[in-house]
Formats: C-alpha cells, sequence, structure tokens
C-alpha cells in the first residue's frame, strides 16, 4: 500500500500517531516553539533521556520514546537555520525528512507526523521548506514502502495554506507523468 500524505491543522502534540517529529537544536535540550511544546508534553523524562544522547547534528535525526504524550515516539531532528540558501540549507532540511523517515522505518512506525521543520525560529522560507518536505517524503516512501500514513501538521493557516499549494502542485505533477 502506497503512503499516504496528509495535511492537518493541529497542535502536533495532541496526536495519537505511532511517531512525532520534533524540530529541534543541536543540544536537543529542549527551546521554544514546536521543541517547547513536546517537552512540557512529554514531561520531564523525555529531557533525561535526551541529555543521554549528547546532541545531534544538524540535517540529522534522533529517537525517544513519547512518555506523557499520546505519540509513542519523538523522532528529534535538527534544522538548518536559514542563512540565505548557500549555505546547504536545502540539503540539510531534506536530509531531516529522510532520516527521520528512516528512524521511523526502523522502528516499525506506521503513523508518522512532521511539524514544519526550520519554519519557525530557524527562518527558513516556508513555501521552499514546504516543497522540501513533501518532495523529499513522497521519494523516500516511494522507495521505501512501510509507513502507512505520514502527517504534514500546519500549526497556522498561513502555513496549511502553503502546504495545501505545494501538495496540489506535486499532486499535478504527478498525475502529468
Ligand atoms: N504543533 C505543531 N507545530 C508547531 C507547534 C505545535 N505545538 N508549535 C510551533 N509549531 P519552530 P524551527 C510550528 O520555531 O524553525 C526551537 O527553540 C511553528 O509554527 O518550533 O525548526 C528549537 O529548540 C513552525 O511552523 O522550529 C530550536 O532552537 C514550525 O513548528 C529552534 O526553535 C517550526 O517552528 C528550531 O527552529
Amino acid at each position: 500500500m502506497p503512503t499516504q500524505l496528509n495535511l492537518i491543522r493541529e497542535d502536533i502534540t495532541k496526536l495519537t500517531v505511532d511517531a512525532i517529529v520534533n524540530a529541534a537544536n543541536e543540544s536537543l535540550l529542549g527551546g521554544g516553539g514546536v521543541d517547547g511544546a513536546i517537552h512540557r508534553a512529554a514531561g520531564p523524562l523525555l529531557l533525561e533521556e535526551c541529555r543521554t544522547l549528547k546532541g545531534c547534528l544538524t540535517g540529522q535525526a534522533k529517537i525517544t520514546k513519547g512518555y506523557q504524550l499520546p505519540a509513542k515516539y519523538v523522532i528529534h531532528t535538527v534544522g538548518p537555520i536559514w542563512s540565505g540558501g548557500q549555505q546547504h540549507e536545502a540539503d540539510l532540511l531534506a536530509s531531516c525528512y529522510r532520516q527521520s523517515l528512516m528512524l521511523a522505518l526502523e522502528y516499525q512506525v506506521k503513523t508518522l507526523a512532521f511539524p514544519a521543520i526550520s519554519c519557525g525560529a530557524y527562518g527558513y522560507p516556508i513555501p521552499a521548506a514546504t516543497r522540501i518536505a513533501i518532495n523529499t517524503t513522497a521519494v523516500f516512501t516511494e522507495a521505501h514502502p512501510g509507513i502507512e500514513t505520514v502527517y504534514f501538521v500546519a500549526f497556522g493557516k498561513d502555513i496549511e495554506q502553503v502546504y495545501q499549494m505545494v501538495l496540489a502542485e506535486w499532486l499535478g505533477s504527478k498525475m502529468s507523468h
């Protein structure tokens, strides 16, 4: 069965899925935005486990349990800080999606939810980031079956509209092939 790609407008900490992805920083010791929300909802044991991981490089991902979250696992990935587009930001962002999907497969995750990695504090232009999110996930899941549903979680109307536009573009390009 092909992986379903869905868009939802939600707080990612509320989702009952096998794994949610956290847009973390290299320390993996928490922060603001979605990272702060995930740590608050998961409780202090998440931070304790994160401390044992000794950080994570930009573009890579590490997995922990979900503790008090409805999700069983949290996959922590570190998106690039946008600095104009010439610092390998696109490759690093694509790598975040691929590494997270790889961990999800390894842990038999069937339902996975991504926030818009790098689209908040890290300042990545949202349409470009959204295209990378969708294209990377589509290419990966076509090549590696096993995940049933991937949710792209938009945390506001503006970002939801961009995702809708990019998903429509992507479906259109798929149908013309
Ligand atoms: N559920 C879903 N999406 C959310 C939520 C939520 N509860 N809260 C925020 N977002 P950001 P980044 C969206 O800044 O740009 C942290 O301090 C938000 O609207 O969380 O990768 C880390 O520790 C935006 O669209 O992550 C790092 O230091 C998206 O999540 C740094 O921020 C990502 O915004 C990472 O920056």
